[in-house]
């Protein structure tokens, strides 16, 4: 390997020079000057090289200097001998940059290699990834689909940077509503060893009922004038009887919480209905989950006396009126950690969570996936954190705790989606409607005698409209900014056209099928030249080596939705060249075969996307 490719492995050039400019800028005008953007652009007129640095004009203005002389000393200091010719300063202190005539078949051979220019992080921590967080005693619905898969994405972008990962899933599994659930079984003498997932379902709807005191509704009752008799009458049975729900499933939780056997029983089972469920939609999604992520509520119910001692100890918590609470400069609402009749919070098992992360599992960036109506509680638990010194790691090095707020999922209407009886829609659905859509799309696409898929047999067809119906769910949620609320619409994200998961498999599709049609094996190829020399074919070879950088530049924005737009413009390049630039039919050998391997990058780069993606890229289609 030559000096210049193990330093540039896959590496976008615009970067390279960008490097190149920034020392010269600090040898020629003072080292200040090395953090100043040198402006590169890809040059719009071929005529004058390949990039243009256009930092000079704004440059010389601040200075108080002619544009072109300063543009000129930085050339002086500049070596780019690694990648293009001597620069060339021109009009009124543009500099035009020009690529070796190898350099991109350089660059492209360095990033030819498992990594495909993915760089290693160089952090040796850790990261902790919160994500899905369902509620036991509850189907999962469409709100847990995006922390899901959000998460997993995110996941798999810093493994594949070489980060260890742990995926935390903090389940809900161990407040009030599982011990009202619990009771309301009881009293419907629901046998749980053949409970089912819609008789909790059930169990969870009537357990909310029977809780849900109709308060706002007797005062307005008392209020002249004054409802009948028997309306106030049967308000204040409601009332009495909801109160009297609570009351029994407060008791029920604490028997739960002092490890009582029977009512501890009966919470195992619960969880091993919703959960074995769960998994399932974890099989289906293709995320990588499973019971060793689980670390909810209930992992840290024996740490929680330990959080509230070391906050008072601290100073951090004070009492408020029997309960305690943690006080911020900036803003009048406390966050309440403890309650005034001794009982704990969603928030204290934050706080024991953020610290378990950081310390017990030294992680320095702990990503919380979590829809945004829960922005103020993780400012809270954050400050919380800090104020007590938890964003710092056994070995110190500083944690950074971050949220990424998602919106919701809309239905057609704009409003969050429901069935058509105005339920919530479960996840399960949604994904078996997906994973139908995708095989039919597939199935009649085989029927087209010229498809590669035609004649294959069934099941095949099956799995591959599995990865369609499923990949095209996930792509539209993760091509949108996360903040963003949208809309749901299967026809559009499963079109094979357009911004789609289903478009970006099908271009990995149908590259395999050149090499297939021609069988051809990629790896045969891999001393042969590649020499991008028409316009399209060097597009595409910029496009290729910008894939290092955006996996960069996602783990740190936190923004999967770059790598959606990026392999989507990927595959554009790619189409524009295939529609130019013949590749079986090539004139020359020589020219077949750097296409070739143009190709084959391609169909990697697009399949290992799709992998941080979470989405399968099938061979045919
Ligand atoms: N179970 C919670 C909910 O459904 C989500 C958990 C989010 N994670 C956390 N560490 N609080 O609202």
């Amino acid at each position: 390997m030559t000096a210049m490719s193990s330093k540039t492995a896959g590496a976008d050039p615009i970067e390279l020079l960008e490097t190149a400019f920034r020392s010269a800028m600090g040898a020629a005008l003072g080292d200040e000057y090395a953090e100043t953007d040198p402006i590169i652009k890809s040059s719009q007129n071929p005529q004058f090289g390949d990039y243009q640095a256009n930092f000079a004009m704004g440059l010389a203005k601040r200075l108080g200097r002619k544009p072109r002389d300063l543009a000129q000393e930085v050339v002086d200091a500049l070596d780019l001998s690694a990648v293009a010719e001597p620069a060339e300063v021109a009009g009124p202190g543009f500099i035009n940059i020009r690529l070796k005539p190898g350099a991109l078949g350089h660059l492209l051979d360095a990033m030819d290699q498992e990594a495909l220019g993915v760089q290693p992080d160089p952090d040796p921590h850790s990261v902790a990834i919160d994500l899905c967080g369902v509620n036991v005693a509850k189907q999962m619905h469409v709100g847990h689909l995006r922390s899901t898969i959000i998460g997993d994405a995110i996941a798999r972008i810093y493994e594949r940077r070489g980060r260890k990962v742990f995926r935390e899933n903090h389940l809900g599994d161990w407040g009030l509503p599982i011990a009202m659930v619990i009771d309301q079984l009881r009293r419907a003498e629901t046998d749980l060893d053949r409970l089912t997932l819609p008789d909790l379902d059930r169990a969870y709807r009537d357990a909310q009922l029977s809780a849900r005191a109709d308060v706002r509704g007797l005062a307005r009752a008392m209020e002249p004038p004054v409802a009948g008799p028997h309306r106030r009458a049967e308000l204040e049975e409601q009332n009495a009887g909801a109160h009297e729900a609570m009351e029994n499933a407060k008791r029920t939780l604490v028997k739960l919480q002092q490890g009582d056997p029977s009512i501890r029983e009966d919470w195992e089972k619960l969880i091993r209905v919703t959960m074995d469920a769960v998994y399932e939609s974890y099989e289906l999604l293709n995320v990588r989950l499973g019971p060793a992520n689980n670390r909810g509520e209930s992992f840290f119910r024996d740490r929680l006396p330990d959080v509230i001692d070391a906050f008072v100890r601290e100073g951090v918590a004070v009492e408020d009126e029997g309960a305690l609470v943690v006080r911020f400069e900036d803003r009048d609402r406390p966050l309440l950690i403890r309650k005034s009749d001794g009982g704990f919070l969603y928030a204290t098992t934050d706080l024991a969570a953020v610290r378990f992360r950081v310390h017990d599992l030294g992680a320095t960036r702990v990503i919380y996936v979590v829809d945004a109506r829960q922005r103020d509680h993780f400012r809270d638990i954050f400050d919380a954190a800090k104020k007590i010194g938890w964003d710092r790691t056994a070995d110190g090095a500083a944690a950074e705790l971050v949220h990424i707020p998602f919106g919701s999922v809309l239905g057609e209407d704009k409003r969050p989606l429901k069935t058509r009886s105005g339920e919530n829609v479960t996840l399960r659905s949604l994904l078996v409607q997906a994973i139908e859509r995708g095989e039919k799309e597939v199935i009649s696409r085989a029927e087209d005698p010229a498809a590669p898929t035609h004649g294959a047999p069934r099941s095949e067809l099956q799995r591959i409209g599995q990865a369609v119906g499923i990949g095209a769910v996930k792509y539209a949620d993760l091509s949108n900014d996360l903040v963003r609320d949208y809309v749901f619409n299967f026809d559009r994200m499963i079109a094979f056209e357009g911004r789609t998961g289903p478009y970006l498999q099908y271009a990995h599709a149908r590259i395999c099928s050149i090499f297939a049609r021609a069988e051809i094996d990629p790896e045969s190829l891999r001393d042969r030249a590649v020499l991008p020399d028409e316009p399209e074919e060097k597009t595409l070879a910029l496009m290729l080596l910008k894939y290092g950088g955006v996996v960069d530049d996602v783990a740190r924005s936190l923004e999967p939705h770059r790598l959606c737009t990026y392999l989507y413009e990927l595959a554009d390049a790619y189409s524009s060249f295939y529609q130019k630039c013949p590749v079986l039919k090539a004139d020359e050998a020589s020219v077949r075969d750097s296409r070739l391997r143009l190709s084959d990058l391609t169909r990697r780069v697009l399949q290992d996307g799709l992998d941080l993606l979470g989405i399968e890229a099938p061979q045919r289609m």
